[in-house]
């Protein structure tokens, strides 16, 4: 899909549909915004009869298809609820772009226009960042495995704006809108991949290919390599696996090879973003119940969601050194897997006594941590995964955890979650939570049991991230979803992509 911003009068836009966002009416005194009046006008008063009648109030989400008189170029009206202006966010504007999306998709219409009333709430670059990020996500299918495809694709959407506006701050905003939903969208293609097509070295090549396209570079660690440097948590999950791990190494930004020792303090800083990549967690020997172990294909949504964002960060050319680290295992059972009562020797040196080998995310990310802050020294670390059950426990499926050693980190995170229409909320970490995780005969215990179990995995992952500023994103609760809306197909959702680039855009301002 093709999304342009442009000044021309709506009335004279001839598309198959002409999206028409409007705010809440008051069933008294209403009145159309004027340029929507000037569509009425040609389209024969259609518009205000419908208002009049009662059968469209504008209430948030609201729709009504009209057919316009002949003397209006464009084929369909749709008319779109935005409620209440002072309710209104960035969330209601990418909703609202879903919503013509839909309209257009479930009438085949290719060519689309969708009015952008003129707000006072948000920056022309902010609104049609929204509006290109709903419409991109909307046109999202996972439909590879069905012979029959469903739906036809809208070829070109025009963002109508008014005379006058910022178009070039428009333009910068749609355009980083299409890259960042584009990147969600790959992260979502990512998680709903079954997992007979996605083992570990699939994922590896599929990184590879995501981040050849955007200019990224990439290293991929294999078993031999693995076991040469010590990942001894992360090998032990993969031991019960026909399927190799692989830990995937993306770089965006990185100093050229032999650049001066003299620049180096004027470098970029370096952020590294951890992801659990488990393929499949079938829970190993500690078997998952079957009702638990579908869906399970997305336990690998934190390692695609980091996969994406670097490159969205090298697609906006974020002046950052972003290294992305995936660790990729598969979790099952067999008579070579780890069990329960095993100590292993992670890559820190720390040891680990197994209590239940469907807690892999935490070993996983416990060498993949230690690996991030020893051989890239990073200002910050920041990892996303499917961590704990427990997570939806606490916050539902409405929210995702943030938890961390670092204040300013957590708090922008939060903020950047606000901003981008990905929901967090903080959760604490303190010492005794850290000390609560030391363990009997070996350095640590892997689990500590059901309470606060989001909280005790994060202090589990503290020990490995030694003094780097660090924060952990639980994405259990929202990673996935049964119910799917115009933005969201059920499935995979690909959260954590917009709020990282939102974080990481911002990243200059932030003081650790
Ligand atoms: N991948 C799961 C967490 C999960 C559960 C994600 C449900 C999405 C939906 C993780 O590996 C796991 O199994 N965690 C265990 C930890 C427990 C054994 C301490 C859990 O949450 O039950
Ligand atoms: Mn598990
Ligand atoms: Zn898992």
């Amino acid at each position: 899909m093709h999304v342009t911003i442009e000044t021309r009068s709506p009335v004279e836009a001839a598309v198959d549909l002409l999206a028409l966002p409007l705010v809440a009416l008051d069933p008294a005194h209403w009145r159309l915004p004027p340029r929507v009046a000037a569509i009425d006008h040609a389209a024969g008063g259609r518009i205000a009869q419908a208002v009049a009648a009662g059968d469209f109030k504008g209430k948030r989400g609201e729709t009504l298809l009209i057919h316009p008189q002949s003397t209006l170029p464009a084929k369909r009206l749709l008319l779109i609820g935005l409620g209440e202006e002072a309710a209104l966010g960035s969330d209601g504007w990418r909703d609202t772009a879903a919503l013509a999306l839909q309209g257009a998709q479930q009438r085949r219409c290719q060519r689309v226009a969708l009015l952008v009333p003129s707000s006072r709430r948000s920056k022309p670059a902010a609104l049609a960042q929204a509006l290109a990020e709903g419409a991109v996500l909307a046109s999202y299918r996972f439909d590879r495995y069905r012979s029959k495809k469903n739906g036809a694709q809208v070829a070109q959407l025009a963002l109508l704006l008014e005379r006058g506006s910022d178009v070039r701050a428009a333009r910068a905003g749609a355009a980083s809108g299409v890259v960042l939903a584009e990147c969600q969208n790959l992260a979502r293609d990512l998680s709903n991949e079954p997992p007979n097509a996605l083992p570990p070295v699939a994922l590896a090549r599929e990184a590879e290919k995501a981040a050849r396209a955007a200019g990224v570079q990439v290293r991929v660690l294999a078993p031999a390599e693995l076991r040469k440097r010590g990942f001894g948590a992360l090998l032990a999950v993969a031991r019960g696996s026909a399927n190799e791990p692989r830990v995937i190494v993306l770089e965006h930004g990185a100093a050229p090879r032999g650049a001066k020792k003299a620049t180096r303090g004027a470098r970029r800083p370096t952020v590294c973003l951890v992801g659990k990549g488990v393929c499949f967690d079938s829970g190993g020997l500690s078997l998952k119940p079957s009702t638990s172990m579908t869906t399970m294909k997305h336990d690998m949504s934190g390692g695609a969601a980091v996969i994406a964002a670097v490159c969205a960060a090298a697609r906006l050319r974020l002046p950052l050194h972003l290294v992305g680290i995936v660790g990729a295992v598969e979790n099952m059972p067999s008579g070579t897997a780890y069990r329960p009562d095993d100590i292993v020797t992670s890559l820190s040196g720390q040891t680990i006594e197994i209590s239940n080998t469907d807690a892999e995310g935490r070993l996983v990310l416990a060498d993949t941590l230690h690996f991030a802050r020893t051989e890239f020294a990073p200002a910050a670390i920041i990892d996303l995964a499917t961590l704990t059950g427990a997570c939806s426990v606490a916050l539902g499926k409405w929210a995702a955890a943030i938890v961390g050693n670092n204040e300013p980190l957590a708090e922008r995170m939060l903020a950047a979650g606000e901003a981008s229409g990905e929901r967090y909320w903080r959760l604490p970490l303190w010492d005794v939570h850290r000390e609560f995780m030391r363990g009997q005969v070996a350095d640590l215990k892997q689990t500590g049991g059901r309470d606060g179990g989001t909280i005790t995995a994060s202090a589990f992952l503290a020990h490995f991230v030694g003094d780097t500023p660090w924060i952990h994103l639980d994405i259990a609760s929202v990673a996935n979803t049964e119910k799917g809306s115009a933005l969201q197909p059920a499935g995979a959702t690909g959260f954590g992509v917009r709020s990282l680039l939102e974080l990481l855009r911002g990243w200059s301002t932030l003081k650790l």
